[in-house]
């Protein structure tokens, strides 16, 4: 189980911790804005939706805008936004193909993708072409990677998986990787594979995405907010989502896999197991202005609203999140939580309960897929009722007790998770990516390649902040 794979020794020949603690520290005084202790910077504010900035997507420079794009399980939720977003991040010449089992899920998908508020009405995603796999079949694999300038592996769940067979077929291919995964466990076996991309020349980052993806690139900011990782004691990462944040039955079934796992945190640089969806909290997830806060706060009771403005707090507990694990692994930070809340507010409880019962229901993948499916409908009808918010809250707390708190949150989680899984495709295309297998802490230790990717992984957000407080914390207030 975790326990065991996620020993020191089992992650000693993976080479992560190769990274000076002082990094951070030498990477502040490259130029870009940098913090004052008890100073807030940098808040965004934008229109929702790609495109806020109205140009070729400021993310789409400097590399070949006519590469082409494989995203295996692009007819999923999850790979459908990042196709989408690609499309409007890269422009029209980058050529996109969509990697699955089925024609007919496709044609679905693009049907849909027509339909979605804000969709060009114009534009019929024709030249998005179909690529039959199945990941089970290497040669299908093989056969569809073939060509391609990157793969972007989005076919969950990745939980209980024992393989990372995409990541191998596009080593054995020569393509640059990209994927969403969001299981600790899968991710260690495909770091060990870091030699062989090398090797080979091929550049891949693995659990990109929203979280995990760019809460680990939080948990670097913050580090280096508060004068490098060294510095910092301890990290708390929060996660929110309304309903399932217009999710696919994928990440319900990851979600209920999850509930059978124990919470990896850290405390005193040891690992410490806690009972899943144990320590409820109420987590601030900081200010937002107006009808923005409708999607976050829905159920009034935890609404409190002073002159337009609300703070919102949600109910969280822990939860199994990969950053804990590389955080602690990459950063070296001795003392990590991690929670997530939901709401409405009994799906909390409702989790909590399924915890209860046994693994052998629980962990059972086509089990779990089967109640994801049967759920669906009733799923829809309250992602329609509590929107589809995602909001994260990364709390990082220095030796001296400085503080440093980055907040970010979205109108709708799937929106958010193509347009940061796109913004790691575009670096990649760019070349920022060095060869090798990298979580995103170490794909992106450079602070200005991290700054571009989070120019565009942050498109569309409506809270993006980060705030610094001294050693006597003081409240921060929005931008
Ligand atoms: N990193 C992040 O920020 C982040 C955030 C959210 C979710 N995720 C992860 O993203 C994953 C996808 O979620 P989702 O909501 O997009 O799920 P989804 O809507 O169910 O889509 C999954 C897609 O994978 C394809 N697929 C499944 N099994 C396949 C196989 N054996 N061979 C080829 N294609 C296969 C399916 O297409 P066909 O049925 O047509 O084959 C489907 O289009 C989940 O595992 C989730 O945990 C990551």
């Amino acid at each position: 189980m975790l326990r065991s794979m996620t020993t020191r020794r089992a992650y000693q020949p993976i080479g992560v911790r190769c990274l000076s603690p002082n990094w951070f520290r030498s990477s502040r005084s490259s130029g870009r804005d940098t913090s004052t202790h008890g100073h807030r910077f940098r808040c965004r504010s934008t229109p929702s939706g790609l495109g806020a900035k109205g140009d070729d997507g400021g993310g789409a420079r400097g590399y070949d805008k006519h590469a082409r794009v494989i995203v295996v399980g692009g007819s999923g939720r999850v790979g459908g936004s990042t196709v989408r977003a690609l499309r409007q991040l890269a422009g029209p010449g980058l050529e996109l193909l969509v990697g699955g089992r089925s024609q007919r899920n496709f044609v679905k998908s693009v049907e849909r993708w027509r339909t979605l508020p804000g969709a060009d009405e114009e534009y019929d995603y024709s030249d998005v072409k179909f690529v039959e796999l199945d990941l089970g079949d290497a040669a299908s694999l093989a056969s569809a990677l073939d060509g391609c300038d990157l793969v972007v592996h989005t076919a969950g769940p990745f939980q209980r998986k024992t393989r990372p067979e995409v990541l191998e077929a596009a080593i054995a291919a020569k393509v640059p990787y990209v994927d969403v995964c969001d299981d600790a466990r899968l991710a260690t076996v495909a770091k060990a594979l870091n030699e062989k991309a090398q090797e080979a020349g091929v550049s891949a980052t693995i659990s990109a995405g929203i979280w995990p993806g760019i809460d680990q690139l939080m948990a670097v900011e913050a580090c280096e907010m508060l004068g490098g990782a060294s510095e910092v004691e301890s990290i708390d990462f929060s996660a929110y989502t309304a309903g399932t944040g217009n999710a696919g039955t994928t990440i319900l079934s990851a979600t209920f896999l999850i509930l059978c796992e124990k919470v990896l945190g850290f405390k005193d640089g040891n690992e410490i197991f806690h009972e899943p969806a144990s320590g409820f909290k109420k987590v601030d997830f900081g200010q937002s202005i107006g009808e923005k806060t409708r999607g976050m706060c829905t159920p009034a009771a935890w609404l409190t609203s002073t002159s337009g403005r609300c703070r919102c707090e949600r109910q969280g507990s822990a939860v199994v999140l990969v950053a804990s694990f590389t955080c602690n692994q990459v950063l070296g930070i001795p003392n990590i939580s991690t929670y997530f809340g939901t709401s409405p507010e009994p799906w909390n409880y409702l989790l909590k309960g399924m915890t209860l019962l046994p693994d052998s229901i629980m962990g059972n993948r086509d089990l779990m897929q089967a109640l994801a499916e049967f759920s669906e409908p009733l799923v829809r009808i309250t992602d329609k009722l509590v929107g589809a918010t995602n909001a994260m809250r990364l709390e990082a707390v220095a030796k001296d007790g400085r503080k440093a708190v980055l907040n970010y949150a979205h109108e709708d989680l799937e929106v958010c998770v193509g347009i940061a899984t796109a913004a790691f495709v575009v670096a990649t295309l760019r070349g920022d990516v060095r060869p090798g297998v990298w979580f995103p802490e170490e794909a992106f230790d450079d602070e200005a390649k991290r700054g571009l990717l989070f120019d565009d992984a942050t498109r569309g957000a409506f809270m993006w902040e980060r705030q610094e407080q001294g050693a006597t914390a003081v409240e921060g207030a929005p931008l």
